[in-house]
């Protein structure tokens, strides 16, 4: 028995964890993100869990392109952007990020956790102030911690009033910095952008915006939670990741104004100190951001999908908020109950992972449901006559 501090408390929380059935098991799969996945003790099931939502990330043309990447540029840089890590692919993509989110310019990053991180304690001066939505990402709050303002201020989740009465107790701040999600990862709830937007202006603040659920989903063209709240270019920065809807590799960006993307270049740690991405993602990428302007197929393929799951689970009974995301969090509340009933979903075929804390509050276990446009109509099918005997 060792009297070793860390290993006592690691092998008691590991213990407890397994003891009330709520740690997390890694699952290996065999083959490409899809509408279904091979699943190495499972055989074959569908993905009712990836944020693969447009079915890019197997996607021929987006592979070739992550191929075609590797062979111009080989597996990466060796390098942070600014010694030599800085590949014209670098610039295209970029460029390209840029103009699908209507700002001047863009820089990426290896995620977008890091994209976060990056932006909020480079911009974030001692004598400005942050305000964050109480439900936002693990990456802003992060990102804040890493910050030096005078203060950090939560505000109550998509609470207005809350937000502007906090905004006027500050208005001595040099600059007030408000920080949303696009659309909230484990509600699927959307922003009021327009209200952020309108707010900000009447307070002088700026708005950062991290849309990493929103891009590729929402936007009649797919340009995320700005174009869906109608305000496309009034957001001064928004931050994303190329690992969800844009090709679900890996890889984050900020996008903003010409002068916010040369400071970062000049200041931000994660740059400065840390790879660049890899080649290979930043064709693929590209070449998803390029499918996703050509026209609204795959946006519209994954709006009919949402709709009939989103439909489909209601009529069972399932209490579905009415959303455009394609995130659907099915509440349970016990989460060792939650876990259960994805275990026999994965049963019945259809793997959709249960969220408990750490990731929710303590007592608001939830299955989280998320759409693919690769699903077909079988899929769906099949899905809802899981959730049906559930
Ligand atoms: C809202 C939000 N922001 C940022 C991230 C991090 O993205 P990445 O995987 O690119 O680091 C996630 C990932 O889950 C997310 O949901």
């Amino acid at each position: 028995m060792t009297t070793d501090m860390f290993e006592q408390r690691t092998s008691g929380l590991l213990q407890d964890l397994r003891d009330t059935g709520t740690d997390k098991q890694l699952r290996y799969l065999t083959g490409p993100m899809g509408a279904t996945v091979s699943l190495e003790d499972r055989g074959e099931v569908i993905c009712l869990c990836s944020n693969n939502y447009l079915g890019l990330a197997n996607h021929p043309e987006v592979v070739k392109a992550a191929h075609e990447g590797l062979d111009q540029y080989g597996a990466g840089t060796a390098s942070v952007r600014f010694i030599c890590g800085t590949f014209a692919c670098h610039r295209d993509i970029e460029e390209t990020i840029a103009q699908f989110s209507s700002t001047e310019a863009a820089l990426t990053y290896v995620s977008c956790w890091c994209a976060n991180e990056a932006v909020i304690a480079t911009v974030v001066e001692k004598n400005d102030v942050i305000f964050s939505d109480e439900l936002n990402h693990a990456s802003i709050i992060d990102g804040c911690r890493l910050s030096r303002p005078r203060e950090r201020v939560v505000y109550k989740h998509g609470d207005m009033e809350d937000l502007a009465a906090k905004l006027s107790a500050a208005a001595d701040a040099d600059t007030r910095w408000v920080i949303t999600d696009g659309v909230f990862s484990m509600e699927g709830a959307v922003a009021n952008l327009a209200g952020l937007v309108d707010l900000c202006r009447k307070h002088d603040a700026r708005l950062i915006v991290d849309d990493s659920h929103g891009v590729g989903v929402l936007g009649a063209t797919g340009r995320g939670t700005v174009e869906h709240c109608g305000v496309l270019g009034e957001v001064d920065i928004i931050t994303g990741t190329l690992g969800k809807a844009l090709g679900g590799a890996a890889g984050g960006y900020v996008a903003g104004s010409r002068d916010l993307i040369d400071l970062l270049i000049q200041r931000s740690r994660p740059s400065l100190f840390s790879n660049a991405l890899p080649s290979s993602v930043a064709c693929s990428a590209r070449k998803a951001i390029e499918l996703v302007s050509k026209d609204t197929t795959l946006v519209d393929r994954l709006r009919a999908n949402i709709a009939s799951i989103r439909s489909g689970l209601a009529g069972l009974g399932f209490e579905c908020q009415d959303s455009p995301t394609a995130i659907i969090p099915i509440m349970i509340g016990d989460e060792a109950d939650a876990i259960r009933k994805s275990e026999r979903l994965l049963e019945l075929g259809v793997w959709v992972v249960a969220f408990g804390y750490p990731v929710v509050p303590k007592g608001k276990a939830r299955l989280r449901v998320q759409v693919s446009a690769a699903l077909t109509g079988e899929h769906v099918e099949k899905i809802l006559e899981a959730f049906g005997s559930l």
